[in-house]
């Protein structure tokens, strides 16, 4: 392999790097934010470095599952798109991210070098006319193998059978060259754990991918066979290509395309490394374009142990923390806490408390109380250090020690052992400070002697704070601004612009420099910070829940609708168990109670337990028929906010959808559910919850002692059909 573009002594001197393209299904989130940010600091470093960077992220606007859930909110999938792409936008302009390029796979310039990619693909032999016939998984969107009724091995949700004619393209052939190409280049990909599973994965035998659908519309017409949407990865992948240019006529794209690829990094999650490790490399190889540089996937950012995702129901948004705390903390809290490709936690507390340690009072502490002393001792102005003691030479080599691990840890995307290091710094910089004391006048020193210290010790401390605040700068861009003013260096982002981090070396703070004034960093955050952002994602989840259950709007996932259901998978109780007596109880001419529990015997569609049958009273066919079981399909499930037992559903009757309530959130994960067909009663009288409305009750067969089981079907049914 090439050695990496953009590296500092490469030849090319220019860097190109990508974050996945979000799906505009759901809002954006701290797991989003994550990939973002990290992009956003590695491109921030290599422009500093005065490598010429090219920064692409952008939105996955085709497929199925935009589809349906742009049918669920009630609006055209383009329009669904517009908005949500908006909202990633309009977070990263927030946060202020400095990306060179948004793309959105719905726009004309991506569709139509999409389609040129197929072309090749199918004019140069890869790509030839079969059925598929086997699982899908809408929420992934990829191929599952297995018998209908599988679960997806990513997600857990149930797959739905598709079986419909597709173009394929001949994957199997390139089984032996990927694996010759990740032999030859063990850069490719990381960490270690994404590289063994992708090679493992490939080993195992690859068979011809589907590249095409034929069932909905929502993707890019299959050029000269537009019955065909192309695959929605293929077009999604194709993003890092064609956003600088591939597949255009125009010269000026071509030269850009020509300038930046291959990319340097693709910056992935973990759990779509099959994509960009096998697929992406063999749709190239295959096309005669060169291979990316590396594929690197963080892990997952979890909250209350699971991964941070809106099905879930445990998302952080980035826009709280930032309210909060700003975001240099977030970005900060991400890089240092989390070393990368591990999963990491994020939770409140932790981020405060990295906040107060190493910001307020570590770094910012820090600076203010150099820059205040050098207004205060020496007229604002930067003094002459003069002969160095012991003490300023080894400050001095800290730094230069700092200087050396940090870029090579940083450019291993080892954010956190950089920060580590350089935090090292820092605490030797204050401990220097406190050492020598340049704001204590000792008798046995003359005035001469004091001044000569005061000047010694504050000119050596500013300099170790600019080496820090200019290594610093990718991660905490916006203090790293306000000091870069404070030390007199002007403006940072022009100083970024001119490569001012090439030359980073001891000894650039100038004698005489004017300082500029004094500001504050980072506040101490107080003890309220923690409930402040606590309070204002709950405030949030509410507004989006009622949001939600007002419009008809979902604001979880969207699911996907799915074959039937294997059996009794979850188990499933009544919204608000209200204490129901026995059937035997029951006088035989009792009709069966619409608020029955799921304490209540489950009715005759589900089989009870023989010792709850047993002198069960019986009802009359009249009886059973006021009750109306149909099937439902739930497309949303997530928590209710402050409610541990509650599931807010979201079911499909075929002929409508609505809203259900359910007791159920301790026996499963609401993601799992997603797909699921269920028995509901629908004549149920609507009753409130939580100030939400609960439209019917799902059926389960309550085990003694044991969490309920939902009931479900072994053979495909539709939605709405009536249980009698
Ligand atoms: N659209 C595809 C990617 C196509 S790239 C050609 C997709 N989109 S996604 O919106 O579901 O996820 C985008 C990225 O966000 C993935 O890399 C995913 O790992 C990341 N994250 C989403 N939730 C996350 C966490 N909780 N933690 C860390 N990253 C996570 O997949």
């Amino acid at each position: 392999m090439t050695e990496a573009n953009g590296n500092p002594g490469s030849p090319a001197g220019r860097f190109y790097l990508t974050t996945p393209i979000y799906y505009v299904n759901a809002r954006p989130h701290l797991g989003h934010a994550y990939s973002t940010i990290v992009c956003d600091a590695v491109a921030r470093r290599k422009r500093a470095l005065g490598i010429e960077t090219w920064f692409l992220t952008g939105t996955d606007e085709h497929g199925q599952k935009i589809e349906r859930s742009a049918k669920l909110a009630g609006c055209s999938p383009q329009e669904f798109a517009d908005r949500i792409a908006g909202e990633f936008r309009g977070l990263w302009d927030r946060l202020e991210l400095t990306y060179d390029d948004f793309i959105r796979t719905t726009e004309e310039r991506h569709v139509r070098r999409v389609q040129h990619l197929f072309a090749t693909l199918r004019d140069r032999g890869y790509i030839y006319k079969g059925r598929y016939a086997g699982q899908y998984c809408v929420s992934d969107e990829a191929y599952v193998d297995g018998p209908p009724g599988t679960i997806c091995p990513d997600c857990g949700r149930v797959t739905e059978t598709v079986s419909e004619e597709n173009y394929f393209f001949k994957l199997s052939a390139f089984e032996r060259r990927l694996l010759e190409f990740y032999e030859a280049n063990p850069g490719f990909m990381g960490p270690e754990s994404t590289r063994r599973e992708v090679i493992s994965f490939v080993r195992s035998g690859l068979r011809d991918l589907s590249v095409s659908r034929t069932t909905f519309d929502w993707g890019i017409p299959v050029p000269g066979d537009e019955r065909h949407v192309i695959y929605v990865w293929l077009d999604a992948l194709a993003n890092y290509a064609t956003a600088i240019g591939y597949g255009s006529d125009d010269p000026k794209d071509q030269e850009k395309f020509r300038k930046f690829w291959p990319a340097d990094i693709h910056l992935i999650g973990k759990e779509i490394s099959r994509f960009h490790c096998v697929y992406w490399p063999a749709f190239l190889m295959a096309a005669g374009v060169a291979l990316p540089r590396s594929v690197r996937a963080n892990g997952w950012l979890l909250f209350d142990q699971g991964k941070m995702s809106k099905s879930r129901g445990n998302i952080v948004r980035a826009e709280t923390v930032h309210e909060v705390l700003g975001a240099d903390a977030l970005r900060y809290f991400l890089l240092r806490e989390i070393p990368f490709g591990q999963d990491g936690n994020f939770t409140f507390e932790a981020l405060v408390q990295r906040y107060n340690g190493d910001l307020a009072n570590g770094y910012g502490n820090l600076v203010s109380r150099v820059v205040n002393m050098v207004h205060k001792y020496c007229g604002g102005v930067a003094p002459e250090a003069g002969a160095a003691t012991p003490a300023e030479t080894t400050l001095r080599a800290h730094a230069e020690a700092a200087i050396a691990v940090f870029g090579p840890a940083f450019d291993q995307l080892n954010f956190s052992e950089a920060l580590k290091s350089l935090w090292l710094l820092v605490a030797a910089t204050d401990i220097y400070l406190t050492a020598n004391a340049p704001w204590k006048k000792t008798p046995e020193r003359s005035d001469a002697e004091h001044a000569a210290l005061q000047a010694r010790v504050l000119a050596t401390a500013a300099e170790a704070i600019r080496v820090i605040t200019a290594l610093a700068y990718p991660i905490l861009p916006d203090a790293a601004a306000k000091v870069w003013r404070q030390l007199g260096q002007g403006e940072l982002a022009d100083a970024a612009k001119n490569g001012f981090l090439i030359h980073l070396a001891w000894g650039g703070l100038q004698p005489g420099t004017k300082f500029g004034e004094p500001a504050p960093l980072f506040p101490r955050a107080e003890k309220d910070a923690v409930e402040r952002m606590q309070k204002l994602e709950d405030e949030n989840n509410r507004t989006a829940v009622e949001a939600a259950s007002a419009n008809g709007v979902s604001e979880a996932t969207i699911a996907p609708a799915a074959p039937p259901a294997a059996a009794a998978i979850q188990a499933a109780e009544a919204p608000v168990p209200a204490p129901a007596a026995p059937a035997a109880a029951k006088k035989a001419t009792e009709p069966l109670a619409p608020q029955a529990s799921a304490a209540a015997p489950a009715p005759a569609a589900v089989e009870a337990p023989a010792s709850v049958i047993e002198g069960a009273a019986h009802i009359t066919i009249d009886d059973f028929a006021k009750v109306e079981l149909r099937v439902a399909q739930i497309l949303v499930a997530e928590r209710v906010p402050k409610a541990d037992k509650l599931l807010r559903l979201e079911v499909d009757l075929g002929y409508e959808k609505r809203q259900i309530l359910a007791g159920i959130a301790q026996h499963y994960e609401p993601e799992k559910l997603i797909g699921r067909k269920i028995v509901i009663v629908a004549n149920l009288a609507p009753r409130k919850m939580r100030g939400l409305e609960s439209n019917g009750m799902l059926l389960a067969a309550s085990l003694e002692g044991g969490a309920p089981v939902l009931a479900g079907f072994l053979e495909d049914v539709p939605l709405g059909a009536r249980l009698k």
